[in-house]
């Protein structure tokens, strides 16, 4: 009995949770949708839940968005479908009749109803479908360990001058890399972040570890100056300072966001060997730099760049070395590297790379 009653809940959390990611979720919804306006009765589970397993959808949940047709919305649905069949036909609506909401009505409409059910199913399943999958996203719990890492930073820079607290704010909001970085895992350990700006990566990793050893330098004393302020509540110590002579501590993680094409090749490739060198076993050194090889992408993201280099009155262009370039730099380290190729909101092309400093080995 024990076996049957374990198999059976089993069953029931695969069925339950499986295709649960946004886009099979909105996919289950929207199909569930569509199959519950087309007039099949009868069969419109049976339809549901065999498609839910042929595409390898959620099949609670398909089944479940049948229940469109309800005895509430049955009336509208079928108006609706007669109303969209008659425009399809005729290319106009038929005048409303409240005798239109009933079964018998819609009878002598069949055809009519058929026809339209289709794009009514199609629109409802679309729209269904599309905030499914947003709530879905927004609801994960992975989103939901962001958005309070978000919520952190953005209390941490509570008080500090408005325009710098809208940056902070902006740039939590809009760009992706936080999202990465929560998900890869921010690890344990002392954090240097070199070219911290305002300290947003700091406190991001801060959060949930009270107490966590936070460093970093900047060129730029008055992002310097609110990051010292904001980070006062922390273990923090934010400098100004050059990211090329910064004496690095041991640490669990290091970061370099968008610093490293400030700098010459040999400066980029001496300063990841000191980082490399700096990183305690088990520890991660993540940083980003532009994706030289994504064709358009790439080129605007360079202009960008060159961009801000120009407004910031940055002595020297842009620099960024090919990938492989610095995978080798890691690699030589003795570090095992991970890259990811992402694009932000702006269509600008990034790639993260992630390297780790295999845990010491245990003697036997
Ligand atoms: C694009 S911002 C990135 C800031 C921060 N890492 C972030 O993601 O918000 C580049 C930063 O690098 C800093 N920077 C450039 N060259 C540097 C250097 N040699 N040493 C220290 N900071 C530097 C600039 O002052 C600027 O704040």
């Amino acid at each position: 009995m024990k076996a049957i009653n374990g198999t059976i809940k089993k069953l029931a959390a695969t069925l339950c949770t499986e295709g649960l990611e946004p886009l099979p979720a909105g996919l289950a919804v929207g199909l569930g949708l569509f199959i519950g306006v087309v007039p099949i009765y009868g069969l419109q589970s049976v339809a549901a839940i065999g498609l839910a397993i042929l595409l390898g959808l959620n099949k609670p949940l398909t089944f479940a968005a049948t229940f469109i047709n309800n005895p509430f919305l049955q009336p509208f649905l079928v108006l609706g479908s007669i109303e969209c069949g008659s425009v399809l036909r005729t290319g106009a609506f038929l005048p409303l009749r409240l005798s239109g909401f009933t079964m018998a009505a819609a009878r002598g409409d069949l055809l009519l109803w058929a026809i339209g059910s289709v794009p009514l199913g199609a629109a409802a399943g679309v729209a269904g479908g599309a905030i499914a999958a947003i709530a879905v996203a927004w609801l994960r719990p992975c989103r939901r360990n962001l958005r309070a890492r978000i919520r952190f930073v953005n209390g941490v820079f509570a008080s500090a001058p408005n325009f710098d607290r809208g940056f902070v704010r902006w740039k939590m909001r809009l760009d992706r890399i936080f999202a990465l970085l929560d998900a890869e895992g921010l690890g344990a350990g002392a954090v240097v972040d070199l070219g911290c700006g305002y300290g947003m990566a700091l406190c991001f990793a801060a959060f949930g570890q009270e107490g966590r050893p936070l460093a970093g330098c900047d060129l730029d004393a008055k992002r310097i100056g609110v990051a010292q302020k904001a980070l006062a509540g922390c273990d923090a110590k934010v400098e100004v300072g050059d990211v090329r002579r910064y004496p690095l501590p041991p640490a669990g993680l290091i970061l370099i966001l968008d610093v490293l094409q400030y700098l010459s090749a040999e400066e980029q490739l001496a300063l990841i060997g000191r980082c490399c060198a700096a990183l305690e076993p088990g520890g991660k050194f993540v940083f980003r730099v532009h994706d030289r090889e994504r064709g358009l992408r790439s080129a605007m993201t360079m202009l960008f760049d060159r961009l801000i280099f120009r407004i910031g009155n940055a002595p020297s262009r842009p620099l960024v070395l090919a990938s492989a370039a610095y995978r080798e730099a890691l690699e030589a380290a003795g570090m095992r590297v991970r890259t990811r190729r992402f694009r932000n909101l702006l269509p600008l092309a990034h790639i993260l790379f992630v390297a780790e400093r295999p845990p010491l080995e245990r003697a036997p």
